[in-house]
C-alpha cells in the first residue's frame, strides 16, 4: 500500500518537475578562456518535444555529443555560434534525484497523516493537489497574441521611468494564465508582461493580464490562457510590414506558442499613435493596417482569426483624426473595435494609459471577445 502510493507520488513528481522546471540546464559556450554561461530554466512542457526527449534523459556521457549540440542549435537559435564552441553541458538537478526526494517527502507526509484517521480525506486532498498542479502544463491553451505599441506593451504605473510595482487584483497572476517568454518558454504570466520583449523601455501594466483574468472569469469553458506578448513601444505600422523584424517575430512567436498544442483565439492590437505625426503615414494607415491583418491571418493559416483592435482616443500627432477614422473603417470580417475613449491616462505622461485605464481596457477587450467569438 505505502509502496504503491510512493510510486504514484514519484511518478507525479517527475511530471510536475517536468512541468514547472526545477531542472536547470547550464551550457557553457566559448573558448576555455572566455566561457559564456547560458542558463535555461524549463517551464511548462517546454517549447520543443525534442528538447524534452534529449534533455530529460541527459547523462554526462551525452555531453558534447553531436546530438546534444545539434539539439541546442535547433532549439535556441544558436546558429551564430560555431557548433564546436559548446564546451560543457550540465544538468544541475537531475530528474531522478529531485523526484525521489519529493517522493520521500510525500511518503513521510503520508505516514504522518495515516497515524490519524483522516486517510480518506487525505487521499482526496492529494488527488486534488496533483490535478491542480499538473493541469496548466498539460491542458490545451487558448492563445492570444498581444501586439502594437506602448499602450499594449504597458506603461501603467511607470512614473519618471520607474515602474511602481503595483499590480491591481484584476491583473494578478494565476497558474492558468501563462505567457511565452522571449526565449519561447511558457511561464506563469506576471506583470509587466512585456518586460523581456519591449526591452528598450520601462514596462508597466498593460491590458493583457486584466484581459486574461476577465476572460477566464466569464467563460469557464476556457482552460489555460497562453499570452504571446509581441508589442514594442514607438512602432509605426510600416515597421510591422510582412518580412520585417517585428512582423517576423510575431509570426515566429505565435507558431512557437502552438507547438505544444492549443489554438490561437485572437490577436489583440493597439497601435497607431506613431502614424499620427506625418500626413502621408496617416493617409496610408488604413491600407497598411488592412495589409498587416490579412498577412497575419494568412501566415498563421487562420483566415478568419478574430482581431480585437483598440481605436485611439487622442494622440500627440496632428493627424490623429485620419488615423482614428481609418481604424474605425477597417472592413474585414472578425475585426472588433474597442474604443479607448475616456480611459484614464497617466498624470505627467498623458500619452500612455494609467493602470486603471489599462484594467478597464483589458475588461473591455475581454467583453468584446466573449461577445463576438
Ligand atoms: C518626476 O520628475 C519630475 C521632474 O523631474 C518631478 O517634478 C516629479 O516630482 C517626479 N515625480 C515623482 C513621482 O517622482
Ligand atoms: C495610448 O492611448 C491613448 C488613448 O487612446 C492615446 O491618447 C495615446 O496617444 C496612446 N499612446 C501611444 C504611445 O500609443
Ligand atoms: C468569424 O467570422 C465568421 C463569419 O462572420 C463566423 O462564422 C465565425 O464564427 C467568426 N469567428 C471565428 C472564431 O472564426
Amino acid at each position: 500500500m505505502a509502496l504503491s502510493l510512493f510510486c504514484i507520488l514519484s511518478l507525479w513528481a517527475v511530471f510536475t518537475i517536468d512541468c514547472y522546471g526545477l531542472v536547470d540546464y547550464n551550457v557553457f559556450l566559448g573558448q576555455n578562456s572566455r566561457p559564456l554561461l547560458l542558463r535555461f530554466k524549463k517551464f511548462g512542457r517546454g517549447i520543443s518535444t525534442k528538447e524534452k526527449g534529449h534533455f530529460g534523459s541527459m547523462t554526462p556521457s551525452l555531453i558534447n555529443s553531436p546530438e546534444t549540440v545539434e539539439t541546442l542549435h535547433g532549439i535556441y537559435d544558436l546558429d551564430f555560434m560555431a557548433k564546436d564552441m559548446i564546451r560543457e553541458f550540465k544538468v544541475e538537478y537531475p530528474y531522478d534525484v529531485a523526484a525521489i526526494s519529493l517522493g520521500m517527502f510525500f511518503l513521510a507526509m503520508f505516514q504522518l497523516f495515516t497515524t490519524s484517521s483522516n486517510l480518506g480525506y487525505f487521499r482526496v486532498f492529494l488527488v486534488l493537489i496533483m490535478l491542480w498542479t499538473s493541469f496548466p502544463c498539460y491542458a490545451d491553451k487558448d492563445i492570444f497574441i498581444l501586439a502594437g505599441q506602448s499602450n499594449m506593451s504597458g506603461r501603467g504605473g511607470v512614473i519618471n521611468g520607474t515602474w511602481t510595482g503595483y499590480i491591481p487584483p484584476e491583473c494578478s497572476s494565476n497558474p492558468s494564465i501563462l505567457r511565452l517568454s522571449a526565449t519561447l518558454m511558457w511561464e506563469v504570466a506576471r506583470e509587466p508582461l512585456h518586460k523581456d520583449i519591449d526591452i528598450d523601455a520601462t514596462c508597466g501594466v498593460g491590458p493583457g493580464m486584466a484581459f486574461a483574468n476577465s476572460v477566464l472569469e466569464s467563460d469557464s469553458s476556457l482552460g489555460v490562457i497562453g499570452l504571446v506578448p509581441c508589442a514594442i513601444g514607438g512602432t509605426s505600422i510600416v515597421r510591422w510590414k510582412r518580412g520585417l523584424h517585428l512582423y517576423d517575430q510575431l509570426i515566429k512567436r505565435s507558431k512557437a506558442a502552438l507547438e505544444d498544442g492549443g489554438t490561437i483565439r485572437a490577436l489583440l492590437w493597439y497601435q497607431g499613435e506613431s502614424d499620427t505625426k506625418n500626413e502621408e503615414d496617416a493617409e496610408l494607415y488604413g491600407k497598411r493596417l488592412e495589409e498587416f491583418f490579412i498577412s497575419v491571418r494568412t501566415d498563421l493559416s487562420s483566415p478568419m482569426l478574430p482581431i480585437i483592435q483598440v481605436a485611439l482616443a487622442s494622440s500627440s500627432g496632428p493627424y490623429f483624426e485620419i488615423v482614428r477614422k481609418a481604424q474605425l473603417a477597417i472592413n474585414l470580417p472578425n475585426v472588433t473595435i474597442v474604443d479607448a475613449n475616456g480611459l484614464q491616462l497617466l498624470i505627467g505622461d498623458p500619452i500612455h494609459l494609467s493602470t486603471p485605464g489599462q484594467v478597464k481596457l483589458g475588461k473591455m477587450m475581454a467583453d468584446a471577445f466573449l461577445l463576438s467569438y
